[in-house]
């Protein structure tokens, strides 16, 4: 017996499923990588590359996870080893070690969100524990050099997480999405809103969207090329068997064709709106953009400060929102390290051991998440492989090393060897219109693509200067 959909739980609507896709696909990279990338490669000329690659590489690899997960009907490792029988088994673990790897860092930001959010909100009472207009980099240095503060707040963050998940699939993560989603919405446009009105905001617009084709010369094409796929890659979240996930809880007529397409653009929508509301804000107040926790953590927090009576309410509301970006993205991330875990059990019959393994995942991340917090982003503890801060040599594993290798082998074996596969699960509930583009596209755009992202990330891995 395969044991298949026996106690297996689903999304209990496509509305929630997309919410849940969305949220995971939506968090830290579009609100602090997307915005700066795109400003500084090449403003709308980058834009325009961004979406060629949604389209032929982005669509194609949620649709070919997606497809993959309801196939099958399991979760990361089973799917991989029913698919491949047995021979690609590894890529499955591969893309549940990736994952683990992110969850840990990835909640010591979410925490450092949540510890914003409070702290503005501080601020609107004028309370002790608010920022108090301390200079932004004062006020991140404090912190992060602060090791029992940020392992407090990162705990918190991985507790939230596992509490979530371990309530179900649908009672848990589909039902935060389905609030919080839209809620995100709303506050980004909020946010918006008020970034784009304030004197001098046209800077930041111009910074984002001024066209310059240059940055395409030469060897920057490809440079512009591996930046933009990476952040695509960790933006839409593939190559960590996540859609898989989702995709295995999706219905048998949902269609995968739409969502494959729905996905990808909800988050550049996103991201282009993070970018309006974050860089006109930037500029407006004279300061100097940049990309990674240095422009949420120490450029907006002064932003709000210069923002007199309002910056408290705004920087509130933005924190909020950062939580909520990382939230859905860190269940998401846990849902995928968990699931096959579960799956396991249930095909053996010992029924849902699903808030057992969400309290493993959670303390093991809480170990992965401690030591980042434990070296204060390379204060204290000696650099990982000799050359990183925790944080990045966790990143650069997961993100530079796993990610890229399980999405080129996912796409060649499923565009040369397993073919047609996923094209048959893909037309029982879609009249697939896009096959021809697909197969195409599965068998040489997405395999070509995935390649120079990886060695993007192993040029930047080892340092080595290719690009
Ligand atoms: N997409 C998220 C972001 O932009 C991060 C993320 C969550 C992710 N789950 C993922 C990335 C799975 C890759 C795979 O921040």
């Amino acid at each position: 017996m395969s044991g298949k959909n026996d106690g297996r739980e689903s999304w209990g609507s496509n509305f929630g499923f997309l919410m849940a896709a969305i949220g995971s696909a939506v968090g830290l990279g579009n609100l602090w990588g997307f915005p700066y990338k795109m400003g500084a490669n090449g403003g709308f000329a980058f834009f325009i590359l961004y979406l060629v690659l949604v389209v032929f590489a982005g669509y194609i690899l949620v649709m070919t996870e997606l497809a993959l997960g309801r196939a099958t009907g399991k979760s990361i490792i089973p799917a991989y080893r029913s698919a491949t029988d047995g021979k690609g088994t590894f890529i499955g673990i591969f893309s549940t070690v990736a994952p683990f790897l992110i969850l840990g860092f990835y909640c010591y930001l979410g925490g450092y969100a949540l510890k914003y959010a409070i702290a503005n909100l501080g601020d609107i009472f004028h309370a002790s524990w608010g920022v108090g207009g301390a200079d932004g980099a004062d006020f991140f240095t404090a912190l992060f050099t602060n090791r029992g503060e940020s392992r407090v707040y990162t705990i918190l963050f991985i507790l939230v997480t596992v509490l979530i998940v371990s309530r179900g699939v649908s009672s848990g993560i589909e039902k935060f999405n389905k609030i919080a989603m839209p809620g995100l919405f709303i506050l980004l446009v909020i946010v918006v809103i008020r970034s784009c009105t304030l004197p001098g905001a046209g800077a930041g617009i111009a910074f984002m969207f001024k066209p310059d084709w240059s940055a395409f010369a030469g060897k920057g094409i490809i440079s512009v090329l591996a930046s933009a796929g990476g952040q695509m890659f960790f933006s839409i979240s593939i190559g960590m068997g996540i859609m898989v996930t989702y995709g295995s809880y999706m219905k048998k007529d949902d269609d995968i064709a739409k969502s494959g397409l729905i996905i990808p653009l909800a988050d550049t929508v996103i991201a282009i709106l993070a970018g309006l509301a974050i860089m006109p804000a930037v500029f407006a107040f004279g300061m100097e953009p940049s990309a990674g926790p240095g422009l949420l953590f120490m450029t907006l927090q002064n932003v709000f400060n210069s923002m007199g009576a309002a910056g408290p309410v705004f920087g509130t509301l933005f924190y909020i929102l950062v939580c909520i970006a990382a939230l859905t993205s860190s269940m998401s991330l846990l849902e995928a390290i968990i699931a096959s875990f579960v799956d396991k059990a249930l095909d053996k019959g010992q029924g849902n051991k699903r808030k057992m393994y969400c309290w493993i995942a959670g303390v093991l991340t809480m170990i992965t998440g401690a030591s980042v917090a434990m070296d204060g982003l390379g204060t204290y503890l000696p650099p990982m492989f000799g050359r990183f801060c925790w944080l990045d040599g966790y990143d650069l594993l997961a993100e530079g090393i796993l990610m890229p290798i399980a999405a080129l082998l996912t796409v060649l074996y499923f565009g040369w060897i397993k073919k047609d596969f996923l094209q048959a699960e893909i037309k029982t509930s879609s009249t697939f219109k896009t096959e021809k583009f697909y197969t195409f596209c599965l068998k040489f755009v997405a395999p070509i693509f995935c390649f120079f992202v990886l060695l993007g990330q192993i040029d930047s891995f080892f340092g080595l200067g290719w690009f």
